[in-house]
């Protein structure tokens, strides 16, 4: 397909929400760049966290959210399309729409957790544009933030970010549960993280790591002890979280991760 084609399918689909074709394309300004993404890699609300967890939806959905949920905290997730499993399965379209209607802020980590580097820019869209698309779909939010997987952008990829009015969101504290930490190491780093008093906290953290679901009550206990508020990231930032909010889609034929990239 060509990048023009993918353009106008992506345009295509978008302009089945009216509002959703302008903000995504920026009619308005014909098909005019807007600025590079911006990169954040902090919360700037003092004595804020933000807790984010990538890669899912997954398994512990539900712990995860009731975790935070129960502790008063509000929370993050970025997720992917079909990394793990596809994102419009019945139980994984549940766990996103169960994490959205607790508060907790939902965002793309991308379609298929690639090396956003190694991707031109009809790639890259389409790496965008596939989950924006179903948790609009699933939630009814258009979403402003994205994480590139492991971290990794360059230029192209905050241009098409930029053009997509997503927030390209990193962080300032890794947990390490990717990085082959237990669970009790990980609640260790948290532990000097708090020593340190940092103004505000921006947390790295994967839904797919049992030891993070086990260890999180206690970082919310400790973290809430040491007196911050958990938030979402863009309350953290003191910004709108979604692009805009309609309602959720019924379900059709055009749930499926068959035939996408
Ligand atoms: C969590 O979100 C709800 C709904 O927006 C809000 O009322 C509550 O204050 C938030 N909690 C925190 C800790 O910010
Ligand atoms: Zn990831």
């Amino acid at each position: 397909m060509t990048r023009l084609s993918s353009i106008l399918l992506a345009f295509t689909l978008a302009a089945t929400y009216a509002s959703a074709a302008v903000l995504h394309f920026g009619l308005g300004t014909g098909m005019g760049r807007r600025a590079p993404a911006e990169v954040i890699t902090h919360c700037t609300v003092p004595g804020t966290v933000a807790l984010t967890f990538d890669d899912g939806p997954y398994t512990w959905m539900t712990e995860i959210s009731d975790a935070m949920t129960n502790a008063g905290a509000n929370g993050t997730f970025f997720f992917n399309g079909n990394n793990w499993g596809c994102i419009y399965d019945e139980a994984m379209a549940a766990r996103v729409k169960y994490a959205y209607d607790h508060n907790h802020q939902v965002a793309s980590h991308t379609w298929q957790h690639l090396h956003l580097n190694t991707l031109n820019e009809h790639q890259l869209h389409v790496q965008m544009w596939l989950v924006e698309e179903a948790i609009y779909k699933i939630t009814g939010a258009y979403i402003a933030f994205t994480r590139p997987p492991f971290g990794e952008y360059n230029d192209l990829v905050l241009e098409v970010a930029g053009m997509r009015g997503q927030i390209v969101a990193n962080w300032d504290f890794d947990s390490g549960d990717t990085g082959g930490l237990t669970g009790a190491q990980s609640l260790n780093q948290y532990r000097t993280l708090i020593a340190a008093q940092p103004e505000s906290i921006l947390t790295l953290n994967h839904e797919i790591n049992p030891d993070t679901v086990q260890i999180l009550p206690q970082v919310i206990a400790d973290l809430q002890a040491a007196g911050y508020r958990l938030t979402t990231l863009a309350d953290c930032l003191g910004v709108e979280p979604y692009q805009f909010v309609s309602e959720p889609s019924e379900r059709d034929a055009s749930w499926t991760c068959e035939g996408r990239a």
